[in-house]
């Protein structure tokens, strides 16, 4: 196959990095195991990892954290961490929170929840991060499922939370006041306080940590839980292809609700005691652009969606300084040859992308930065990392041939379990293969190409949804009879939301309804999922044996429609 843009090897400066690859046949995952501190009893911890181990090891004072948010600034350092994070982890022991106890975390961009996550997994609890866009019935369903006794929210996002229907949660703990005395505040950190000791709970690698719910294109979301052992990838890849040192300040612009915003937004920058950036709010270019040049973002991780929108705003580019940028990735969704030409041409820089999953933890597929990228790949296997495309006996196929796109099992990052169900988990295997559900090819180099999904989710501005979730919330509106959602190509967002709705007898197809149904969606279950076009037919195609919607049928139909207008 041929790629009509032109290869882009690496800058003299990225080159200095190749070091990397002479590791790729002798590397093992083991041998990462050093780097850790294993404490007296043989055990890790990741929230010791990420902070406390810096304080001891004499960076107590370095800035762990730049939160911006619009005119707000605040910056906290490894030691401010470890005495927050400290406190509030003794708080929820005190209180009777135990390891492998669900504790949710609803709160924004802001640092009370990088406190909050880190702090539970101090204490060994499973943390649940979620989005801060979730409206109360995705909250549901993920707390519900997860059996969460403990939440930690503000007061105002509680206002979505539907607490009395979630039998097992114990306690909720807020990080700004209310007069309701059900609720327990947090408290602030004085000066006066002094050093909490021995509140961590030392851990097994195995031992779950973080529990991320993600949608396939069946059922509910489903719980992929991970253990502190994602640490040994996190780190590594942190240093091989966030290319992290000691002096960079880091920005990945996902939320923790999200594994990019986990895995990459707090676990590899800390564990390689970079600084983060901590943007609050929506997207907005020009903040965008000022957040690199007032906190001097020098390594950047973001998601194709995001430069598109960036790149439509390039006539900004000239008002700011953005000369502290050194490296830029991508994640989450196809990037575009067009984009990575955008960041040669504007920012003077290569955009490596990186494929992953929520289930792997960690990345796979990268850009290290000293390879050629070549655009419209996703790049190379790790070192460590064995990748092959596999028809659906689990036969690998050759270089060249569009099939399924497979991992061998062990990689350290791995998911622990899908929650409670064990038969879901044991569907991503075939022999010693992990199967993606995506499809693409690979060429002689081991570079591989993406070329879209196996299955029905759907890829909107990098986020996994659901087409299920969306057609049950769908259905539940008075007005819809049945309903098929599908992913519909769009040059800005990947893909958009798109409703097929057959409507109840005696309602007929005018905007205000859709208007009304998509606000429906929007409302009950969050803003990413809602259908942003509705289109009503008589009837849906269905399979003739088992009368199930052909969701390939009609998105087969609409790219048609795409292709001749
Ligand atoms: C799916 C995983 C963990 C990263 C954030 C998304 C798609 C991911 C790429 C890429 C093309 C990509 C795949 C994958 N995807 N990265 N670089 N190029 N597609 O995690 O929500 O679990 O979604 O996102 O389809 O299977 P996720």
């Amino acid at each position: 196959m041929t790629n009509k843009f032109i290869h882009l090897p690496p800058t003299e400066g990225e080159y200095q990095l190749s070091h990397y690859e002479g590791t790729r046949d002798v590397f093992s995952w083991e041998s990462v195991h050093a780097q850790f501190s294993w404490n007296k009893t043989g055990k890790v911890n990741m929230a010791y990892e990420c902070i406390d181990r810096h304080v001891d090891d004499g960076y107590g004072d370095k800035t762990a954290l730049i939160y911006i948010e619009g005119t707000k600034r605040e910056e906290l350092t490894f030691h401010e961490l470890k005495k927050r994070t400290d406190q509030l982890a003794a708080l929820l022991k005190s209180r009777g929170v135990k390891k492998g106890d669900r504790v949710f975390v609803f709160l924004t961009k802001h640092p009370d929840c990088y406190v909050a996550v880190l702090a539970s997994i101090k204490i060994g609890a499973i943390v649940g991060p979620l989005f801060e866009a979730f409206m109360e019935e995705a909250i549901y369903d993920r707390m519900y499922d997860c059996e969460a006794s403990v939440l930690i929210t503000n007061s105002e996002l509680l206002e979505r939370v539907p607490v009395n229907k979630l039998p097992h949660l114990k306690s909720i703990y807020i990080t700004d006041e209310s007069e309701d005395e059900s609720l327990l505040s947090i408290p602030k950190l004085t000066s006066n306080d002094t050093e909490i000791a021995d509140v961590i709970e030392w851990v097994d690698l195995n031992d779950g940590m973080i529990i991320h719910y993600t949608s396939g294109s069946t059922g509910k979301p489903k719980g992929v839980l991970h253990a502190h052992r994602v640490m040994v990838q996190q780190y590594q890849t942190g240093k091989w292809v966030l290319d992290l040192r000691d002096d960079d300040i880091y920005w990945c612009t996902a939320h923790p609700g999200w594994v990019t915003g986990s895995s990459y937004g707090i676990f590899a920058p800390w564990l390689n005691r970079a600084t983060i950036v901590v943007h609050g709010g929506r997207f907005a270019a020009e903040e965008w652009f000022d957040v690199i040049e007032q906190a001097g973002v020098t390594v950047w991780y973001s998601a194709p969606t995001a430069f598109r929108l960036l790149m439509d705003k390039t006539e900004l580019v000239k008002n700011y300084n953005l000369s502290s940028l050194r490296h830029i990735l991508s994640v989450g969704e196809p990037l575009n040859p067009e984009v990575i030409t955008w960041g040669v041409e504007t920012l003077n820089l290569r955009i490596h992308d990186t494929w992953w999953m929520t289930e792997t933890g960690g990345q796979l597929i990268v850009n290290l930065p000293s390879q050629t990228i070549k655009p419209g790949s996703m790049g190379r296997p790790l070192p460590g990392i064995q990748a092959a495309i596999i028809d659906h006996q689990g036969n690998e196929l050759k270089r060249g041939e569009l099939g399924l796109l497979a991992i061998k099992k062990g990689w350290p990052s791995m998911m622990k379990e899908i929650w409670k169900n064990e038969e879901k988990y044991h569907s991503y295997f075939i022999h010693d293969w992990y199967l993606s559900g995506d499809l693409a090819y690979m060429d002689e180099e081991g570079y591989v190409f993406f070329q879209g999904r196996d299955d029905d989710m759907i890829n909107s501005s990098g986020e996994r949804i659901g087409p299920f979730e969306v057609e049950s919330k769908l259905i539940e509106h008075p007005a819809v009879l049945e309903a098929a959602v599908i992913g519909k190509p769009d040059p800005v967002r990947g893909e958009i939301v798109k409703a097929f709705i057959v409507l109840v007898g005696g309602y007929t197809d005018n905007p205000k309804l859709k208007k009304e149904i998509q606000t429906f969606v929007r409302y009950k279950l969050s803003a990413h999922s809602m259908p942003r076009e509705i289109e009503v037919l008589d009837e849906l195609p269905k399979t003739q044996i088992s009368g199930k919607i052909l969701r390939r049928e009609l998105k087969r139909k609409e790219i048609e429609k795409l292709v001749v207008n």
